[in-house]
């Protein structure tokens, strides 16, 4: 089923998935991607089907950009599961949506772990149900010692109470003398955000057609390249993930500087 995938001639182009990943390999990868996975509403309403169909369908397109992500050898797979707003959405879909990682890992746990795949998280974890907060803790000890792909679920996670939590920690250390104003520079904020261990995203993709952010890493995409695209998440396979990859390489990424020779 894998080898006929591989194989499989891709949309747009003559490759098979598999000479795709050897070219894009050859390149430089991004190391770290995150993903606005959206459009699993319009995908089930476009099938007369219930919102939660499609948000179940998007889980099964976390397992193949997963797969494909670590064949790829990108480093951090961060997915926008849960934002601190999704909690004004039906109770119902909350509790669907809040059902979907335990879900996902006990299908596919083994197969995480087979691929040496490191399950983390980010988001304010506390507020989470426990059987939530249960699977995904049980996944981040299963996988703890995998050196693979880092899949980061960002899970009732929103970037600005991420910086408005940073900004308190960073005033009781001063308050405390334990910090001088002086030392507050931007190595230090990074340090106290949720993503700290973690290298910033070189590429964002959102699917679904909106081109925006939605609260997401606001700090950490600075300068990021970005990638949209009007497939909706449920769709989107590994073709597309390809296309957003080939997009970033021919990217010229310039992190405020200007081109090569610099002389006037
Ligand atoms: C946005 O689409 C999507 C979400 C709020 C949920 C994303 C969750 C998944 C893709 C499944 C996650 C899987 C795991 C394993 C945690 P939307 O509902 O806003 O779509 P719409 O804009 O078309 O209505």
């Amino acid at each position: 089923m894998l080898e006929k995938l591989l194989r499989k001639k891709t949309k747009g182009s003559d490759l098979s998935i598999s000479d795709r990943i050897k070219n894009v390999k050859s390149r430089t990868i991004p190391s770290h991607v995150a993903i606005i996975m959206d459009g699993n509403g319009r995908w089930a309403k476009q099938r007369s089907l219930p919102r939660i169909a499609g948000h179940h369908e998007g889980m099964k397109t976390v397992r193949k950009i997963t797969r494909i992500a670590n064949d790829i050898g990108i480093k951090v797979l961060t997915l926008y599961a849960f934002s601190t707003e999704n909690w004004k959405r039906p109770k119902m879909e909350i509790d669907f949506l809040m059902k979907l990682p335990g879900e996902f890992l006990s299908t596919y746990l083994p197969e995480l772990i087979e691929q040496n795949v490191k399950v983390e998280t980010i988001g304010n974890f506390d507020a989470l149900p426990p059987h939530t907060k249960e699977a995904i803790l049980k996944a981040v000890e299963a996988t703890s010692m995998n050196t693979g792909l880092v899949l980061n679920f960002a899970m009732n996670y929103g970037s600005r109470l991420e910086i408005v939590e940073t900004v308190k920690e960073i005033v009781q250390l001063t308050a405390n003398n334990q910090l001088s104003i002086d030392d507050i520079n931007e190595s230090l904020i990074d340090a106290h955000l949720m993503t700290s261990h973690l290298p910033e995203p070189d590429l964002l993709i959102r699917t679904s057609g909106e081109v925006r952010l939605s609260n997401f890493m606001l700090w950490q995409l600075a300068y990021s390249e970005f990638s949209f695209t009007d497939v909706l998440w449920p769709d989107f396979d590994e073709s597309c993930m390809l296309n957003a990859i080939e997009e970033f390489q021919k990217r010229n990424r310039r992190f405020g500087s200007v081109e090569g020779d610099n002389e006037l």
